[in-house]
């Protein structure tokens, strides 16, 4: 059906009697007006909040003239999403990536978790084994498993995956008794879910090789790449010659993206952490023959992504919205936001917690995550038989439920540990929880008050020095 329908596309003149579609002088919305800040500012984002920040606003019109009209937008479109918001990140990827539409298509998503759930279904057959970091974001390692799909964990530190365990994994792979080698790393690159590790540049090299030389494909699933803190200051000449949008794009790390050199690379970008959520709409880059398949199996499952939010990210991007420069704009100020908060939490972390030395947590460069180590070995109770058993767990456990009851939830890292048939290797590294520095100062603050007391209470005075 959907071929007949593209046949239509390429053919202006044809009459169509073919397709159930609503006409559109009888869709009952003809304008949609998006009030959102102005970027022109310093800091759009805490004006923005604060609530007396100066607006401006986007307008979608059925039958008046703008980046992308209604009529299109809210028809039944193709599943690859409609070609104008399509180009338009292409564009936008070649700014932050230095790829082009020559090697590798957009596709359009329902978000980060609609991206990868096709993609796990296009590129893994029943009985595959997928790499993925020992800790990861459940919700999508969890999804191809009725598939078939089994996930073989690559151990991480602070900073991501280790080079080193993703080369030893792909080496010591026995095909007589595991089966064919796994072909797919599955990855959060920056502000990993759970840990919030960035892999620094020279990391990224290494796996990018180790993924030319074992032809892995690498999934990047980076939603939290637009958030990076610590970054080096924009410099103004250089906005001068080059626009905001490149000037800022220089000062995030490289992405896999920008290394692919031959299609192996799918990366897949959200507007969930830095628009809303609830707009559902991201979007892949890939190699067209990958591409061509996503857009297949969108076409026989979801369909084409939410109309709404097409319509405003044309009228974003397009020439009377911020423009790509004015959405870096506006990326710039929300990073320097969530870097506040993240230094707030750190802050009250440490007034609460960190000088009993009962836990402790790093200092995340990117994303919405902290991975608070709890260092159990000091607690009375605890027992290591050997490096893959202990009570660990049960501690854990112990310490959630007595979190919970104290009123403040974080999640447990048995939560994230990679789903795999042999959870061994992550037994011991239980003693984590994931918290999450996106909310306000007032909650961060009463949740660490809060842990610091029932720490405290819960490690007793018998803690082993
Ligand atoms: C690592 C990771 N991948 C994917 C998603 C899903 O993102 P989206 O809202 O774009 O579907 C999330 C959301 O929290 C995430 O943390």
């Amino acid at each position: 059906m959907k071929a007949v329908w593209k046949l239509a596309l390429r053919t202006p003149n044809i009459i169509s009697l073919a397709n159930g579609d609503p006409h559109n002088s009888l869709y009952p919305i003809s304008q949609i007006d998006f009030k959102v800040p102005a970027v022109n500012t310093e800091n759009p984002c805490s004006e923005w909040k604060s609530g007396d920040g100066p607006t401006q606003t986007f307008t979608s019109y059925k039958d008046k003239d703008c980046a992308l009209s209604l009529q299109v937008a809210l028809q039944y479109g193709a599943g690859a999403g409609l070609l104008d918001v399509r180009k338009t990140l292409s564009g936008f990827n070649e700014m932050l990536h230095g790829c082009t539409s020559a090697t590798h298509d957009v596709t359009l998503s329902l978000g980060n978790a609609d991206a990868l759930t096709k993609c796990f279904r296009l590129l893994g057959d029943p009985g595959d084994s997928f790499l993925v970091e020992e800790f990861s974001f459940p919700g999508m390692t969890n999804a191809p498993l009725a598939h078939g799909i089994k996930w073989v964990p690559v151990m991480m530190d602070e900073d991501g995956i280790l080079p080193t365990s993703l080369e030893s994994i792909l080496e010591a792979w026995d095909t007589d008794t595991r089966g064919k080698r796994p072909h797919v790393l599955y990855t959060i690159p920056s502000g990993q879910n759970p840990t919030g590790g960035t892999l620094t540049l020279e990391r990224r090299r290494e796996i990018y090789k180790i993924a030319c030389r074992w032809n892995l494909i690498i999934l990047e699933d980076d939603p939290y790449y637009f958030l990076q803190y610590d970054r080096k200051p924009v410099s103004p000449p250089d906005i001068e010659s080059e626009g905001y949008g490149k000037t800022f794009a220089k000062t995030l790390i490289p992405s896999f993206l920008s290394m692919d050199k031959d299609g192996r690379v799918i990366r897949i970008d959200s507007f969930s952490k830095i628009i809303v959520p609830g707009m559902r709409l991201g979007w892949i880059a890939s190699n067209p023959f990958f591409a061509e398949k996503l857009e297949s199996l969108t076409d026989s499952s979801t369909q084409h992504p939410h109309g709404f939010g097409q319509a405003f990210v044309a009228e974003m991007l397009g020439p009377k919205g911020w423009g790509p420069d004015g959405f870096m704009r506006w990326v710039g100020s929300l990073c320097d936001e969530y870097q506040r908060k993240r230094d707030f939490f750190l802050k009250i972390f440490l007034r609460e917690v960190g000088d009993n030395g009962f836990a402790t947590v790093g200092t995340p460069t990117a994303g919405m995550f902290v991975w608070i180590k709890v260092h159990l070995e000091r607690h009375p109770r605890y027992a290591e038989e050997g490096p893959t058993s202990s009570n660990v767990e049960e501690l854990m456990d112990e310490l959630f439920n007595k979190l919970f009851d104290g009123g403040v939830l974080l999640m447990p890292a048995k939560t994230f540990a990679c789903p795999s048939d042999n959870r061994d290797s992550t037994r011991n590294k239980l003693n984590h929880f994931r918290a999450t520095f996106a909310g306000v100062d007032g909650t961060i603050e009463n949740a660490l008050v809060i842990f610091g007391k029932v720490l405290r209470e819960f490690f007793g005075e018998h803690a082993a020095s």
